[in-house]
């Protein structure tokens, strides 16, 4: 079903959200024209994201741009979701605003990532756990150019603990945390990491890249205290965490789904359930998840290599947008009527595409009504960067969200 309906209509819904200020252009297509607007909406504006977020993720965006939809399009106990969940920005930024969650990612290690901090232990209770953890294992070391031997024992022995607990139906909330704040140590270019100076916790090199590395820099690994580093990550995590906050995350977490499936394909989410959908979709092959990943999943009991076959990586715009048409004939599914869904796109290839010129007709031709093209303008961060993506002009990068609203049925046919 393809809808009509007229610029202005779709400016003023657009302007609803996002006041009037700001660079107004449109975008024409399949005949109509369509409101587009440019500001700088977030980042600096918005107070301090929770520091909830800071784990690191590939091609991960700032909390402040589900934010800035969760609050204007939705009420508590709504329900959010997002597709390609990565670290849980949207999950964790919703629950955190007291709505239910939904999170999808066909990476396992997504989970892993964002549900324990849905459930964040006390630092009493961390160090605890951590104290009964054993340090030695009696497993061949083979990873001593990142990490000192000592520490690799310490790691080893923890994977092997979550391993079995895991095994033994014993895993618990405090486990999850544990995990997921080592596997967020790993690897780093500081001392609050297990290894020695390597690329961001994000983007795990080769063995032989970081032999190299230690060459080139005259380096070697020193001991880390594991279970010290934890703790003072923890610590960090929860530092802002205000007990409203908290209460809104236990109350998430008590209906909070965490899915494991192709984006295109989420059978077990209701039709008509889901009020807001933000989301980030990969990007053609910009970023390695794969490669990038593979110490953390082998820490998860993860197998790097099939998960790596199952994350899409488009090689071009054509089955880039085969697949996208797919993933937002499924989001026209479970959207609510009347729902929303904000879909962040790249600027790729220096800006000589722009994916919201593909996703816009994708989405109407499925039957959302675009209401436009909103555009961040931000002064460049080390967060935007990791999008292994070229900024268009020095010191300044853009989220670009393509906002779609299923029409309740009657309503469409007014248009
Ligand atoms: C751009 S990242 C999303 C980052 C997220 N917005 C965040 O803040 O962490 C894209 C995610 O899509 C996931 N992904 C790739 N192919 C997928 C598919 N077919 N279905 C579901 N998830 C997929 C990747 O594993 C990756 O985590």
């Amino acid at each position: 079903m393809k809808l009509s309906g007229d610029i202005q209509k779709r400016q003023s819904e657009l302007t609803a959200l996002t006041g009037d200020e700001g660079l107004w252009t449109e975008l024409e297509c399949d005949g109509q024209r369509f409101p587009v607007i440019a500001k700088e909406f977030w980042t600096f504006r918005q107070r301090q994201a929770s520091s909830l977020h800071e784990i690191s993720y590939r091609a991960c965006y700032k909390p402040q741009l589900p934010r800035f939809f969760i609050e204007r399009l939705t009420i508590p106990d709504d329900m959010v979701y997002d597709p390609f969940g990565g670290r849980g920005t949207t999950a964790i930024e919703a629950a955190l605003l007291d709505r239910r969650v939904i999170s999808n990612d066909i990476n396992p290690l997504s989970q892993m990532l964002a549900q324990p901090r849905l459930t964040p232990p006390s630092r009493e209770a961390v160090s605890e756990r951590l104290a009964i953890i054993p340090r030695i294992t009696d497993e061949q070391c083979d990873l001593g150019m990142f990490f000192h031997p000592d520490t690799e024992n310490e790691i080893r022995a923890m994977r092997r603990w979550f391993i079995e607990r895991r095994e033994s139906g014993a895993f618990d909330y405090i486990d999850a945390w544990s995990r997921m704040t080592a596997t967020n140590r790993l690897t780093g270019h500081s001392p609050g990491f297990f290894s020695v100076y390597t690329l961001p916790p994000n983007q795990a090199v080769t063995r032989k890249s970081q032999i190299a590395l230690n060459k080139k820099r005259g380096q070697s690994p020193e001991y880390r205290d594991t279970h010290a580093l934890i703790i003072r990550k923890s610590r960090r995590l929860l530092k802002y965490l205000s007990d409203q906050e908290q209460k809104n995350l236990r109350t998430a977490s008590e209906t909070a789904r965490f899915l494991n499936c192709d984006a295109r394909h989420t059978s077990k989410i209701e039709p008509n359930s889901v009020s807001l959908t933000v989301t980030s979709p990969p990007f053609l092959n910009v970023v390695q998840y794969k490669n990038d990943n593979w110490l953390r999943c082998w820490f998860c009991g993860l197998d790097a290599e099939s998960i790596g076959k199952s994350i899409t990586m488009p090689s071009n715009i054509n089955s880039w947008s085969e697949f996208m048409a797919d993933v937002l004939k499924e989001l026209y599914r479970i959207t609510k009527p009347n729902g929303h869904v904000a879909f962040e796109v790249g600027e790729i290839k220096k800006g000589s595409i722009k994916l919201e010129e593909i996703i816009l007709p994708l989405g109407l031709n499925i039957g959302f009504d675009p209401l436009g093209v909103i555009i961040n303008i931000q002064n460049f961060t080390k967060t935007a960067n990791i999008w292994g993506v070229d900024n268009n002009s020095k010191g300044t990068n853009t989220n670009r969200i393509v906002l779609f609203k299923k029409r309740s049925f009657i309503h469409s046919q007014q248009l």
